[in-house]
């Protein structure tokens, strides 16, 4: 059962999350969030279903016993492959990235074809191409994945020269200028949106649902008088299932106000 004094509850496999966690803070001022980087267990985005599956419900558990009122899956592969199950599971709402991120999409550009980079996982199980569908949208929907970027991210090289290198290469097959928008249907990716800047330049509109999906979230518990809207000191917990050297230096660009760091044993 959601209560109006929970805190919101926000998985990753890792650092990526901090991306959707960053656009709830600034949309909820006065919530109170904790976040869980499965740093152990990363990369999810190469993992079969099963396995993802069994990490996030690991997660979300521990996460529901923290007394969160709801739970934002901010993983794309997670939402992928074991959003469903976790929708069925749980007494309290849990919200994905992917259906706010094909929204975010469609809002800058109906044309076709759209190019949808993520996890090897996230791409195989045609998630994104059914929510394009599913949206209304039957053009055509590349997907490439990019498993390079989870670990630059995680390292902090946010906008480094072998950082465009990989997305270059990546791309090198690629006539961008063909697709109406981007999607960086991967949380680590918007942690790299300088690099793709400085590689695309205005060759196409980049998105993610980061934002949107907080609006979501915001309307949804305002909706149940759910949200917290009087201005208190909040409390912002960090928690990761190993040590990470980069969460530092990546939560001071992200935060300015002080975060509880935790590493614990799931
Ligand atoms: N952040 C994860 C996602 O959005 C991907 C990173 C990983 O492979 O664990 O899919």
């Amino acid at each position: 059962m959601s209560s109006l004094t929970g805190p919101i509850g926000v998985f990753d496999s890792g650092l990526g999350g901090l991306t959707i966690l960053k656009e709830l803070a600034t949309t909820m001022p006065w919530e109170d969030f904790v976040y869980l980087g499965d740093i152990a267990r990363l990369p999810y985005g190469t993992k079969s279903q099963q396995v993802v599956a069994k990490y996030s419900n690991t997660c979300a558990n521990f996460l529901c016993q923290q007394g969160i009122k709801a739970l934002v899956v901010a993983c794309n592969t997670a939402t992928a492959m074991a959003l469903p199950l976790l929708r069925q599971q749980l007494s309290i709402p849990v919200l994905g990235v992917i259906e706010p991120g094909v929204r975010a999409c469609l809002d800058i550009s109906e044309k076709n074809p759209i190019l949808v980079l993520a996890t090897e996982g996230t791409v195989k199980s045609e998630a994104y191409l059914k929510e394009f569908q599913r949206q209304g949208f039957h053009g055509k929907v590349d997907q490439l994945f990019c498993p390079l970027l989870v670990p630059l991210a995680e390292e902090g090289w946010f906008d480094h020269s072998i950082t465009k290198d990989v997305i270059r290469n990546y791309l090198s097959s690629t006539d961008i200028s063909q697709y109406g928008a981007l999607l960086l249907g991967c949380t680590h990716y918007p942690l790299l949106e300088q690099s793709f800047r400085n590689v695309l330049g205005d060759a196409v509109p980049i998105t993610h649902g980061g934002a949107l999906l907080a609006k979501q979230l915001a309307s949804f518990l305002g909706e149940k008088n759910l949200l917290q809207t009087q201005p208190r000191p909040r409390a912002m917990t960090f928690l990761s299932t190993d040590q990470i050297k980069a969460s530092l230096p990546i939560l001071n660009a992200l935060f300015t106000e002080n975060v509880f760091f935790k590493t614990i044993d799931l």
